[in-house]
């Protein structure tokens, strides 16, 4: 079997690892979680690495380089899924990189640097909503008041760290030296329709927007459905919708400006009662920090108007504020150029979604390799990667390297 149909079939084992029977949905430090790094962490091995998992569950496989004392590159991306998750959001780089390192192995190849792969415990923040609780642990900037959050079964994040097999006591040990790290490159599914448009196996990122995430709290009062007046009423249901609709409106109107409400839980949740409270997720994402902090002020703004208006009280958190991140050019041009040798035009773009890198471009240089994806369909089942642009982004992370290490 060629490293790149590998890849695709390690793609399907690991996307029958589910904490969810019958949909691919794995969280952070979940049962599933475990069993998926356990797995990863056998190919990681058979390619020829050492194998270690940091304090918050990252599993990192360690290709020595020829000559010691020699920094590291690292690669990777997450294993963590979103819930009714498509297979190739996460582990495609992961195992691309795997992939990448099993060549050099087999071919005896070591490189003037050493690589660390790195597949991430937490990218999408589905558990505890805060996302990228894995390379923040690794770039240094995990807020220790997190771990105190606790997730839809009350389950703290401390606890969820320890019974996964990590320890939340020595998250700061596990942070990476920034002067050991030449850079990151991580490849990932584009998870947008522009690579097939333009029929590219692959593409250059050259940013990633940056993103807020905000728990929204609407309190009205419960009440009889049948008795009570319409003009009586304090519905945090109905104040909720107006806000949704109004989030709607606004990021239609703002260019490149994109905003979701993807979780909402009213209560007491009786057919025959009036909603007391409802709490909603907000996800803000645009390529301008300055203009996403403009829509969150003015969201926010919202909220207290409609509340005011309706009698109720809204209650506004930010979870998240990640900054839009420019991808280092250097980095990028070595990925261009060997993207090159497989490609005769290489389109460079800008990522809407938030990856790993994001926040390791904190600590290092970054650079990310987009694999185009069928309707550029992602965050569901249908999320589709050929065997092919497997093979093209193979070759190209495996050329990268090689130019890499001749400027090393
Ligand atoms: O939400 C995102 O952009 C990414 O999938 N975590
Ligand atoms: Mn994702
Ligand atoms: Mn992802």
């Amino acid at each position: 079997m060629s490293p790149a149909e590998t890849v695709i079939e390690r793609i399907h084992a690991l996307g029958q690892i589910s904490d969810e029977p019958g949909h691919l949905t794995r969280t952070f430090c979940s049962p599933a979680m475990r069993r998926a790094n356990d797995l990863v962490a056998r190919w990681m091995v058979e390619a020829g690495m050492s194998v270690r998992e940091d304090a918050i569950g990252n599993l990192i496989g360690r290709y020595p380089a020829k000559i010691p004392d020699a920094k590291t590159f690292l690669l990777g991306s997450h294993l963590d899924t979103v819930r009714r998750a498509g297979e190739f959001d996460g582990p495609l780089g992961v195992l691309i990189a795997i992939a990448c390192v099993e060549q050099l192995h087999k071919s005896g190849l070591r490189l003037p640097f050493a690589i660390e792969v790195v597949a991430f415990s937490d990218e999408e923040g589905v558990r505890y909503q805060c996302a990228y609780l894995g390379s923040k642990v690794m770039a240094g900037k995990f807020h220790p008041a997190d771990l105190k959050r606790a997730d839809a079964d009350g389950v703290s994040m401390a606890e969820a760290i320890s019974t996964f097999g990590g320890n939340p006591a020595r998250l700061k040990f596990s942070r990476a030296n920034p002067k050991d790290i030449l850079g990151y490159a991580e490849v990932h599914i584009e998870q947008g329709p522009v690579l097939e448009k333009k029929k590219f196996a692959v593409g250059i990122v050259t940013g990633i927007a940056g993103q807020t995430r905000c728990r929204i709290g609407f309190f009205g009062r419960a009440g009889h459905a049948g008795t009570t007046p319409m003009r009586l009423r304090k519905d945090a249901l109905c104040a909720a919708a107006e806000f949704i609709l109004g989030v709607e409106r606004l990021a239609k109107r703002m260019r490149g400006m994109v905003a979701t409400v993807g979780q909402i839980d009213a209560s007491p949740g009786a057919s025959n009662v009036i909603p007391a409270q409802v709490a909603l997720t907000l996800d803000v994402r645009h390529r301008d920090d300055s203009r996403r902090h403009a829509a969150d002020r003015s969201l926010k703004r919202m909220a207290r108007r409609i509340a005011r208006k309706r009698g109720v009280v809204a209650n506004w958190e930010v979870i998240q504020d990640t900054g839009a991140v420019p991808c280092s050019p250097a980095l990028s041009n070595l990925l261009a150029q060997a993207a090159r040798n497989y490609q005769s035009k290489v389109l460079k773009l800008p990522s809407g979604a938030g990856h790993d890198a994001a926040v390791i471009a904190s600590i290092t240089q970054v650079a990310m390799l987009f694999v185009r994806c069928r309707g550029g369909v992602s965050h569901h089942p249908d999320e589709s990667v050929t065997t092919a642009d497997v093979r093209v982004a193979l070759s190209v992370l495996n050329d990268f390297l090689q130019l890499l290490a001749r400027r090393v």
